[in-house]
C-alpha cells in the first residue's frame, strides 16, 4: 500500500468554529495584525506552534487517572523516571513545567557574564536564557543549514571545523557545548547520530560538558533511521539511546516529542551540578519530585515516551510533512527542502519579492493565509530577529513562516485544505502589502508587537 494512514482512530473530537474570509480580516485588524492577539478559537487550522497543541492517546488519558498527587516520593515521578531512563540514560531527570524552565536551571549553572555557549542553533529561549544570565549564544550550524533548497540530508549539523575553532578561540569562557535536535529555528532539520559524536568528541577533548536539546528527539532518530548509513535496520529506541549516550545532559521540552501537553526536564550526570539544579528547582518550580508539574502530568509524559517511539506514528509523522511540502513545492510555493519533522517552512523573501524585508514579507504571508483560509501559521524572520542591540533594525537571515504541524491533531482534508488556501494566495500573492511596526517591546517582541499594512 502506498498511502501512509493516520494511524489512529478519532475518539474525541473538538470542533472547529469556520469563520468567514471577512470576520477573519476585521479580527485580525482587531489583533494589530500579530496572529499572537488572535482567540483561538477565530483559527480554522492553528499552525502556530507543535508545542503542547497535539492530542494526547486514550492510554495517556487512562494514565491521567493513575495520576498521584503526593507532595514528594509520588510513584508518578518514578514512572516518569524510568520513562525517560529507558531512552536517555542519564543520572538525574529533574521535572520542570516546561522546557524553558529547564534551560533556566541550566544557565543558573553555566551561565554567567562573559561566558560563550555554542551550539548548531540556539532556540529562542534557550538564547534569551543565556544572554539573560550574561552570557553569549553562538550558532555553528553547517553552511547548507542556510540555504532554503539545499538537500543535504542533515541541514542540523553542527560545523565540527567551526566549533573546533571557536573552541580554541574561547577556551575558559566556553562553560559547555550544546546541540539542538531537531533544529528547529532552522527549518526543523535533523542532525545525524555521527555529527552528534563527533560533536561529543570534541566537547570532551576540550573538557566541556555536552548538553542536547532533546525537544524533538524522536522525530530526529527517525531520519537518523532513514538517512543515515548503517541505520536503517537499528530500532528507534536504541538510536535515541545512541545519541543520549554520549551527552552530559539535555534539556527537554515534554511539549513536543513527550506528547504531552506541558512538562519538561532537565537532565545531567554530575552530582554537583544536579544538586545545584534541585536547588534551583526547590526555589522556583518545586520538589524535585514533581518540579512544576502535577503527578497527572508526570504519567501523561511517562505513556507519550512510550508511544512516540512507535515507528508506525513517526512513519505518518514525517509524511504529513512531506506531504505538504511536496504539493506545495508542486505548485510553485517556495519551501525549505527536504521537509522538516515537526514543521513546514514558507520562503516568504522568495515568493513575495516585491515586499522588501523591512516590511516583514512572512508577516504578509502570514497574514494572508489568516485572512484568506484562517490558518494561523508563524513569521520566523524579520519580525522575530530583525530588531538590532543599538534599536536600528536590519533584514533577518532569511523570512520565512513556519507552518508547525501538531501532533495527531489535523487529518489529510486539512492538509489538502490548506494547500488549496495557497493556491488562492497564489492568484493575489503580488499585491499583498507589507507592514510597519507601531508598537514593540524590548525584548521578544514578535510576540506583542503591533502592525499597520503599508498603503
Ligand atoms: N528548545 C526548542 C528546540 C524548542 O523548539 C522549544 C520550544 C524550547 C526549547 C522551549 O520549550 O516551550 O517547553 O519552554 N518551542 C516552541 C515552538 C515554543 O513553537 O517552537 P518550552
Amino acid at each position: 500500500m502506498n498511502t501512509i494512514i493516520e494511524p489512529f482512530r478519532i475518539k474525541s473530537v473538538e470542533p472547529i468554529r469556520v469563520t468567514t474570509q471577512r470576520e477573519r480580516q476585521k479580527l485580525i485588524k482587531s489583533a494589530h495584525y500579530n496572529l499572537f492577539g488572535l482567540r483561538s478559537d477565530d483559527v480554522i487550522i492553528d499552525l502556530l506552534t507543535d508545542s503542547g497543541t497535539g492530542a494526547m492517546s486514550s492510554a495517556q488519558w487512562a494514565a491521567i487517572l493513575n495520576g498521584d498527587e503526593s507532595y514528594a516520593g509520588s510513584p508518578s515521578f518514578y514512572r516518569f523516571e524510568a520513562a525517560v531512563k529507558n531512552l536517555m540514560p542519564f543520572v538525574h531527570i529533574i521535572p520542570t513545567h516546561q522546557g524553558r524552565a529547564a534551560e533556566a536551571i541550566l544557565m543558573s549553572i553555566y551561565g554567567g557574564n562573559g561566558k560563550n555557549i555554542p551550539s548548531n542553533t540556539h532556540f529562542d529561549t534557550t538564547r534569551g536564557n543565556i544572554e539573560a544570565s550574561g552570557a553569549h549564544g553562538h550558532d555553528l550550524v553547517i553552511a547548507e543549514g542556510h540555504i532554503p533548497d539545499n538537500l543535504h540530508p542533515f541541514k542540523g549539523n553542527m560545523d565540527i571545523k567551526r566549533l573546533d575553532a571557536f573552541l580554541q578561540k574561547y577556551g575558559n569562557s566556553v562553560p559547555c557545548v550544546m546541540t539542538t535536535i531537531t533544529n528547529n529555528a532552522g527549518g526543523g532539520q535533523p542532525v545525524s547520530l555521527e555529527n552528534i559524536r563527533q560533536t561529543a568528541a570534541l566537547a570532551k577533548q576540550y573538557g566541556k560538558p555536552f548538553i542536547i536539546d532533546g525537544c524533538r528527539f524522536a522525530e530526529n532518530a527517525w531520519f537518523i533511521k532513514e538517512r543515515e548509513a548503517g541505520q536503517g535496520s537499528r530500532c528507534i529506541e536504541d538510536i535515541v539511546r545512541d545519541c543520549f549516550a554520549v551527552a552530559d545532559g539535555m534539556t527537554m521540552s515534554a511539549k513536543k516529542d513527550g506528547l504531552g501537553n506541558i512538562g519538561g526536564w532537565l537532565a545531567l550526570n554530575n552530582d554537583d551540578d544536579a544538586e545545584l539544579a534541585r536547588n534551583h528547582l526547590i526555589r522556583t518550580e518545586g520538589f524535585p519530585t514533581y518540579g512544576g508539574l502535577a503527578g497527572r502530568d508526570l504519567d501523561a509524559l511517562a505513556q507519550g515516551l512510550a508511544e512516540v517511539v512507535d515507528e508506525d506514528y513517526l512513519r505518518y509523522r514525517i509524511q504529513v510533512n512531506q506531504y505538504i511540502v511536496d504539493r506545495l513545492d508542486s505548485i510553485g510555493v517556495p519551501v525549505i527542502k527536504p521537509a522538516g519533522g515537526h514543521a513546514v517552512f514558507i520562503d516568504a523573501r522568495a515568493w513575495l519579492p516585491h515586499v522588501p524585508s523591512l516590511a516583514y514579507p512572512g508577516q504578509a504571508l502570514a497574514v494572508a493565509l489568516y485572512e484568506i483560509g484562517g490558518i494561523r501559521a508563524c513569521e520566523i524572520g524579520t519580525v522575530m530577529f530583525g530588531k538590532q542591540p543599538d534599536g536600528s533594525e536590519a533584514a533577518a537571515a532569511m523570512d520565512l513562516v513556519r507552518l508547525a504541524i501538531p501532533r495527531r491533531t489535523y487529518t489529510q482534508s486539512h492538509a489538502d485544505y490548506l494547500i488549496e488556501v495557497f493556491e488562492e494566495l497564489a492568484k493575489v500573492k503580488d499585491t499583498l502589502l507589507g507592514y510597519r511596526i507601531v508598537k514593540q517591546s524590548k525584548l521578544m517582541r514578535h510576540f506583542t508587537c503591533e502592525f499597520e499594512p503599508l498603503i
